[in-house]
């Protein structure tokens, strides 16, 4: 028997669960299909193409449509020989800059040994580069810039839906498909760029659990063997996506996790069970992300929480975390924030969910204040801050919670420098 062996119990296809998958048929989104597709149809007549803008938020299906509508123009437009049509996508994420924009929208017309550098050009000359190519391909062009809202300034979304207007596009026709996950993203626009860039907008609302239901079923009959899931498995997929956000990723990332679970159990069977682990494990890791991304401060802060509450002494105010977290800087060796900027990462964590806060009143005397506590799996939190742990070293308190575990322990213990003060 070889080393690796195949298993082909569970999946038929797996890779129809994955984020780069297209689906053939979107399902139940025919009315916003309709209004984009009209929106498109200028182009197979051979007319300049209005702009489009669609929003709503992460996960509703405004990639895979825009995907699914482009292909059939593509498709729908070879039969005509009077119709060129390019199609340029760009995704925003981690661009900034309209000049960042640019220069890859340039890019991605030249061949590899043309491209040009990301830095360095005045961005006019940027703009006289793209006009250039557009031109050069003629036709009908039309560039899509998905999560565009994460550019920072509107000037390309000024420039590219005017090139023609303007003059500086005398050849091609083009179009822009801009996508935004968050609606403010239109509301601050200036009124010249949304009025150019906005001439037909396209709301795609969020799933409720049916149609999430929906959405995986299809998934499902491509992606697992007949009969291999339990009942309850895609319903509790749906609820879990239909839950914070109506998003048809969290749904279907969630079915593959239990799928792999399953899988790695080498059983026949989805349940219920293993959706529940994969749950926690996709919780596990968007926990872990959130911490990561915190400053050593924020991390600081969050560990004298963490040793108060398995002391037993929350729900604490700042002003009795203060002291624990002076040590704890000291002992990592940085000096101390000022109360009001410590305050400020209580709020960022309770904002994370990673702790919760409660109002109190002091009652006749009238002020307010708030009092923190931890709000998640301890194990999770001592898990996604070991370095931190590490850093300070272990608590008594930290210490004394391993001790009662029979689990591996999720921090190094060996290091306990200072296990018995405080
Ligand atoms: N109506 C739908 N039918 C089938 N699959 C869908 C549908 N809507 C979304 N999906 C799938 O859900 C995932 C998220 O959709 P996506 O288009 O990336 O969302 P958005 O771009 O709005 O963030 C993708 O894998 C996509 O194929
Ligand atoms: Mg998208």
């Amino acid at each position: 028997m070889g080393m690796f062996e195949r298993d082909t119990d569970i999946y038929r296809d797996r890779d129809a669960l994955r984020e780069d998958y297209q689906p053939e048929e979107l399902v139940g989104r025919d009315e916003e299909l309709d209004t984009y597709r009209a929106a498109l149809q200028p182009v197979i007549n051979g007319e300049q193409p209005n702009n489009v803008f669609l929003y709503g938020k992460t996960g509703v299906g405004k990639t895979a449509a825009t995907r699914y509508l482009l292909e059939h123009l593509k498709e729908d437009t070879a039969q005509y020989d009077d119709i060129e049509l390019t199609l340029v996508s760009l995704n925003c994420d981690g661009l900034t800059s309209s000049y960042q924009v640019a220069t890859r929208l340039v890019n991605q017309f030249r061949s590899d040994t043309d491209q040009i550098s990301t830095t360095g050009y005045p961005r006019a000359s940027v703009y006289e580069m793209l006009w250039d190519e557009l031109d050069a391909c003629g036709g009908t062009v039309i560039v899509v810039l998905d999560e565009v809202d994460h550019v920072e300034d509107d000037s390309i979304l000024y420039q590219l839906p005017r090139a023609r207007a303007n003059g500086n596009l005398t050849e091609a026709k083009i179009g822009i498909i801009g996508i935004s996950n968050d609606f403010s993203f239109r509301e601050e626009l200036s009124p010249k760029v949304r009025s150019s860039l906005c001439e037909q907008e396209i709301h795609f609302p969020a799933y409720d659990a049916e149609d999430l239901q929906k959405i995986l079923q299809q998934r499902v009959d491509i992606a697992f063997h007949d009969g291999v899931l339990n009942p309850g498995v895609i319903p509790l997929c749906a609820a879990y996506g239909a839950k914070d956000a109506g998003d048809a990723r969290q749904s279907i990332d969630l079915l593959m996790k239990a799928g792999d679970l399953a899988r790695d159990d080498d059983t026949e069977h989805v349940t219920e069970e293993h959706v529940d682990r994969g749950r926690r494990a996709l919780e596990r890791g968007r926990i872990k992300e959130g911490i990561t991304g915190l400053t050593q401060h924020g991390h600081l802060v969050l560990y004298a929480l963490l040793t108060l509450d398995l002391e037993g002494e929350v729900p604490v105010r700042s002003r009795d975390i203060r002291p624990r977290y002076t040590r704890f800087t000291e002992m990592a060796g940085r000096d101390p924030l000022v109360p009001r900027r410590m305050r400020d990462h209580l709020s960022e964590l309770a904002m994370l969910g990673i702790i919760s806060v409660t109002e109190r009143n002091e009652g006749r005397r009238g002020g307010t204040y708030r009092e923190y506590a931890i709000d998640m799996d301890l194990h999770l939190l001592l898990e996604a801050m070991a370095d931190t742990v590490d850093d300070v070293g272990v608590h008594k308190s930290v210490q004394e919670f391993l001790d009662e575990d029979v689990e591996e322990p999720v921090v190094d213990t060996s290091l306990a420098e200072f296990a018995t003060e405080d």
